[in-house]
């Protein structure tokens, strides 16, 4: 594959360290005197702490520390503050709140002993009633969480609503269909190959305090810490490293981190905290638990008028979700999905339970995909009831290329799109027409009473995402407004060093943003370094979540490109002696207007900038540029997709035979890497409409703190991905492009379950809840009605 010197599918150049594995992740950092700690945790969802005993612990040999909440409590550090202004315990002083929480901090010589230690420290709870449904917590009955809250008598958060109301009740009541269906979106976890880790490291000579860890957000980080320790940004460096992952899990700040800064300001060492899988699973931030009821309202012959939503969203015993602070809900209020709309409304209800605070945007744009997946589920309910196909549902619904930029009926101003050009294109590819002539057959068959066998299912899914968060005037979170930096440096052999402030997880940004700079400077990315993931190296800015990279980051990086080749002119008018006005820009080189043989390379033009050339008045040597974005809205990509299954109606096993994913991301950087993100959300898709679930019994006792338990997608359940493309580029994006790296997350779990719901159909199977386990579709079959 060759190098190309701007956009196209290259090879990833951080591949190199990565295949031989020669990644450095956390846990692969050791530091000279390097202490270990690991976190006690509850056994129960709901207790109050009667006592703690931890001279046991303490006596171990090779014990350093053991931090309890009251310890912390003396040095205000018992509780912190979460990304939703609400707040966090550290260690519980008073009570526990979730299973896994986290009461007492060990630190030993080795990772041996600190696990060791924890089993001698002696915890009294006294058990109290938990309530881990969410539509229960608000029973005036339910036990209070949150009573370490001033006054608070009830486990209500938050109450937040979007849309027109009564525009969308005066549809609803003059309408000739209304369809209503509850659709739970239910507890899932990001589950990143690598667990969260930190090591903290406090100098007390310097008073620097250096974390290694791996988030999603260094800048952030380092101002929560700034803002809780009382240090200034300057005394805090935070490093992170390669990531293996991180879908979400990875932005928020977790009590270990605070533990491990406290131990290593405690025994003056540094301190490694890195947890297991289970610790992962049951105690860090989780994804979705939304209950929803959604109403569609639409004419007999299938024009849709209105969707109405009510939401009751469970946030766990703290509400540590990251979103923008106007949004509690995230971007749910893109709910009226990629249809055009007279009316849209919705409610949505935050409440407390016993379970781990999150709600993070796993793989997805704050809350989008549960949005997605909702009206998707709504478009194919509508379908069933009126005997239509779902493609023609869509297609007679779907916005027309020329309405855009289209203002949404809850807000939204969706930058471009050709909505029906992606859905030809998919069911092209899909031989949709073939597929449903295969389907009719087989069901003439069975009816025919032809026994065994299985019965096929094609399901639809068409997804606007709402990703790039975002405009500083609309949004920020904890008061910081999402705006990224980035740095250019040409050095004067012609080789450049970009600096940015997003953090790759393992979506190529070493490799897709030296494109960009390619691409605009005309350098080849090999002489690109791109530097990201440590606070003392980089400009400030919110991180990568919310596949906001490439709208913001991306954004910044072709803009710092343009200034530095702007000043470039500059250099070059004086090298060739004239005017910058008269010089015209081809990649990799100025050249004077009307004579193309004068002109001057991107590397002449760097070594003559450091050189002793005389520049115009005013002009400073050097060839770099520093920029801040703050983007004028979101992207809005979109994709069409179309899944065949094939259900065993005698056991409920669901095999998927085929994915077709049509995405349009804008501007394709790298063609590749855009294919690798998306085979990837295709999987997680296939995980969650099929098998994920972060369940709980009625103690709150977690049931998926395992991989045993928590099934995630293999290659053994995934097709091989069948992928089309469609390029509408984002008009107010510097290149065009969008963001791309959750769309499939958010558009494939509603194509999936559409599927297994068309292939139920003749047992009268309307809706049944993710995931689709081979338990859950044969329930939904025998509680079925046959409809032959
Ligand atoms: O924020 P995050 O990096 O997770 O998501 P993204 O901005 O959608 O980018 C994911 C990867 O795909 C990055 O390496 C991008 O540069 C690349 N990409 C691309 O090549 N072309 C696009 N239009 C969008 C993303």
């Amino acid at each position: 594959m060759e190098t190309p010197m701007g956009y196209g599918s290259m090879r990833r150049k951080e591949d190199a360290r990565f295949i031989r594995g020669r990644g450095t992740y956390v846990d692969d950092v050791t530091l000279p005197g390097m202490l270990y700690g690991a976190v006690l945790r509850s056994p129960f969802a709901h207790a109050r702490i009667v006592s703690i005993d931890t001279k046991a612990a303490e006596a171990h040999p090779k014990v350093r520390a053991v931090i309890t909440g009251a310890i912390l409590d003396g040095l205000k550090l018992a509780w912190m503050p979460t990304l939703s202004y609400d707040t966090q315990a550290v260690l519980a002083t008073d009570k526990v709140r979730f299973q896994g929480q986290e009461v007492a901090f060990v630190v030993a010589e080795d990772r041996y002993a600190a696990r060791d230690a924890l089993e001698l420290i002696d915890v009294e709870y006294e058990p109290l009633p938990a309530v881990v449904d969410a539509r229960r917590a608000l029973d005036p009955d339910a036990p209070v969480i949150r009573d370490d809250k001033d006054g608070k008598t009830d486990n209500h958060i938050f109450d937040w609503s979007s849309g027109d109301k009564d525009a969308t009740d005066r549809v609803f009541s003059e309408a000739e269909v209304v369809v209503t269906q509850d659709v739970l979106y239910p507890r899932v976890h990001p589950a990143p190959l690598e667990t969260c880790g930190a090591i903290a490291d406090f100098d007390k000579v310097t008073g620097k305090l250096t974390i290694w860890c791996n988030t999603q957000a260094p800048h952030a980080h380092r101002t929560v810490y700034a803002m809780v320790a009382g240090l200034p940004e300057h005394k805090i460096r935070i490093i992170s490293p390669d990531i293996g992952g991180g879908f979400g899990n990875k932005v928020g700040i977790y009590p270990g981190y605070v533990c491990a800064v406290v131990g290593s300001i405690v025994t003056g060492r540094p301190v490694k905290w890195m947890e297991d899988r289970s610790e992962n699973l049951m105690s860090t931030s989780f994804a979705r638990d939304y209950h929803m009821r959604g109403e569609i309202a639409a004419t007999r012959d299938g024009k849709i008028r209105a969707v109405r939503v009510s939401v009751i969203a469970d946030h766990g015993a703290f509400n540590g979700t990251a979103q923008p602070t106007k949004f509690p809900a995230g971007f749910f209020h893109v709910f009226t999905g990629s249809y055009d709309l007279e009316a849209a409304h919705c409610a949505v209800t935050g409440v407390y339970t016993n379970k781990a605070p999150g709600g993070v945007a796993y793989a997805c744009s704050f809350r989008v995909t549960e949005a997605a997946y909702l009206i998707e589920r709504m478009v194919d309910v509508l379908a069933y009831e009126l005997g239509t196909d779902p493609a023609a549902l869509r297609m007679r619904n779907l916005l027309r290329p020329e309405q855009f930029p289209y203002p949404s009926p809850t807000g939204w101003e969706y930058d471009s799109g050709d909505y029906p050009r992606a859905l030809a294109l998919a069911m092209d590819i899909a031989g949709y027409d073939d597929l449903r002539a295969e389907q009719a057959a087989q069901r003439e068959r069975w009816a025919a009473g032809e026994v065994g066998g299985t019965l096929m299912g094609v399901g639809i899914s068409f997804f606007t995402e709402a990703v790039g968060a975002g405009p500083r005037k609309h949004m920020d979170i904890l008061g910081l407004g999402m705006a990224d930096g980035a740095e250019l440096r040409v050095h004067p052999t012609g080789k450049a060093v970009l600096r940015i402030s997003v953090q790759s997880q393992g979506q190529g940004h070493e490799t897709t943003y030296a494109q960009i700079v390619a691409e605009e400077l005309g350098i080849s990315p090999d002489d690109i370094e791109v530097v990201h993931g440590d606070t003392d190296q980089t400009p400030f800015g919110l991180g990568t979540y919310g596949s906001r990279s490439t709208p913001v980051s991306g954004a910044a990086t072709a803009v710092v490109a343009r200034k530095v080749r702007e000043r470039a002119r500059i250099v070059a008018g004086a090298m060739l002696e004239v005017s910058p006005e008269d010089l015209e820009w081809e990649k990799g080189r100025w050249f004077v207007r009307g004579d193309p043989d004068q002109g001057r390379t991107i590397t002449e033009i760097a070594l003559a900038a450091h050189s002793s050339l005389e520049l115009p008045e005013g002009v400073e040597g050097h060839l770099d540029a520093t920029t801040v974005y703050n983007p004028p809205n979101l992207t809005f990509p979109f994709g069409a997709y179309i899944c065949v299954v094939d259900v065993d109606p005698g056991t409920g096993r669901v095999k998927v035979r085929r994915f077709v994913a049509v995405d349009d991301c804008g501007v394709r950087i790298n063609p590749m890497i855009v294919e690798g993100q998306v085979h990837g959300g295709l999987a997680d898709g296939i995980g969650m409409a099929l098998m994920e679930l972060i369940a709980f019994d009625p103690d709150g006792n977690c049931l998926g703190a395992s991989f045993m338990d928590y099934l995630l997608p293999t290659s053994m359940e995934c097709p091989s991905w069948e992928l089309g493309a469609t390029v509408t580029p984002s008009p107010h994006h510097p290149i065009g492009a969008k963001g791309v790296g959750e769309s499939a997350t958010v558009g494939s779990p509603a194509a999936v379950v559409n599927a297994v719901l068309d292939a139920l159909k003749p047992f009268g199977v309307r809706h049944a809840d993710m995931p689709l386990t081979p338990a859950a579709v044969w329930r939904a079959i025998q509680g079925a009605p046959l409809r032959t």
